[in-house]
C-alpha cells in the first residue's frame, strides 16, 4: 500500500491511529498544508472558531509529557490481555505516553467558545474542533503522514492551558501527534456497515 494517496476513500479506510512515529522533523510546508485542509472543514456559521497551536519545541514537549506520563503511565502498563488487537492498542498507547516529547509535531486544535457571537454555547466548540481535526487526520494521511487523535490535554487541563498559552474563553479539543510513520498504514477495522446502518428508523 502506497503511503501517500489521492484517493479520499482510501485514505479513510488506512487513516488507522498511528502511534509508532520516526523521530524526524516534519517540513514546515506539510504542517502548514494539512492545517490548511483542517480550515477547509464545515463549521458553525462559517464562524471558524478554530485555532492550531503547533508545538515542535523539545522543552515544552518535555513539560507537557511529564504530565501525560504522571497521569497516564500507569494506565497502560497492565499485562497483556491475550486479545491481540486490544493488547496491540495498549502497547500503542503506551509508546505515545512514554514517547510524548519524541513525536515530532504535536498539534492542539482549540476551539473559541464564540458562537453564536451574541450568546455563545460551548456545544459548539466541540462542533467546530472535531470536524476539523478529522480534516486534519486525512489530508496527513494523504500525504503519507501518521497522526493520533488523543484527549491527553485532559490529563492536565489547566498546566496545558498554561503551556500553551490558550485563553479562559477557549478550550482545547484535540491534542494530535503527527510525524512520519513506523508502520504501514494498514485498513481500520470496523463493523460491517450492515450492523450500523438504519433504514427510516433506529427501530
Ligand atoms: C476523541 C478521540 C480521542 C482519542 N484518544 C486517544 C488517546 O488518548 N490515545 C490513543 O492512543 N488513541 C486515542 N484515540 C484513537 C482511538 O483509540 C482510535 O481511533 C480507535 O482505537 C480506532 O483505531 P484506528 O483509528 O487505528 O482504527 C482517540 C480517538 C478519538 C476520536
Amino acid at each position: 500500500m502506497s503511503d501517500q494517496s489521492n484517493d479520499i476513500r482510501e485514505v479513510m479506510r488506512t487513516c488507522i491511529a498511528m502511534r509508532h512515529l520516526k523521530t524526524d522533523e516534519v517540513p514546515e510546508q506539510m504542517i502548514i498544508d494539512v492545517v490548511r485542509a483542517a480550515t477547509y472543514a464545515s463549521n458553525p456559521g462559517n464562524s471558524q472558531n478554530w485555532r492550531f497551536v503547533v508545538v515542535r519545541d523539545r522543552d515544552r514537549k518535555e513539560r507537557l509529557a511529564s504530565h501525560v506520563r504522571a497521569t497516564m503511565g500507569a494506565r497502560f502498563s497492565g499485562e497483556p490481555t491475550g486479545d491481540e488487537s486490544r493488547d496491540k492498542m495498549m502497547a500503542g498507547a503506551r509508546r505515545l505516553v512514554e514517547g510524548f516529547a519524541d513525536v515530532p509535531v504535536w498539534i492542539f486544535v482549540i476551539g473559541l467558545n464564540a458562537y453564536p457571537p451574541q450568546a455563545p454555547n460551548e456545544s459548539f466548540v466541540w462542533s467546530t474542533v472535531y470536524p476539523a481535526s478529522q480534516n486534519l487526520v486525512l489530508a496527513a494521511r494523504a500525504l503519507g503522514l501518521g497522526t493520533t487523535f488523543t484527549t491527553f490535554h485532559l490529563v492536565a487541563p489547566d498546566a496545558f492551558r498554561a503551556e500553551l498559552g490558550v485563553p479562559n474563553d477557549a478550550h482545547i479539543g484535540t491534542s494530535i501527534a503527527l510525524g512520519f510513520p513506523e508502520k504501514k498504514f494498514t485498513s481500520v477495522n470496523r463493523k460491517a456497515v450492515s450492523e450500523v446502518i438504519r433504514w427510516e428508523r433506529f427501530s
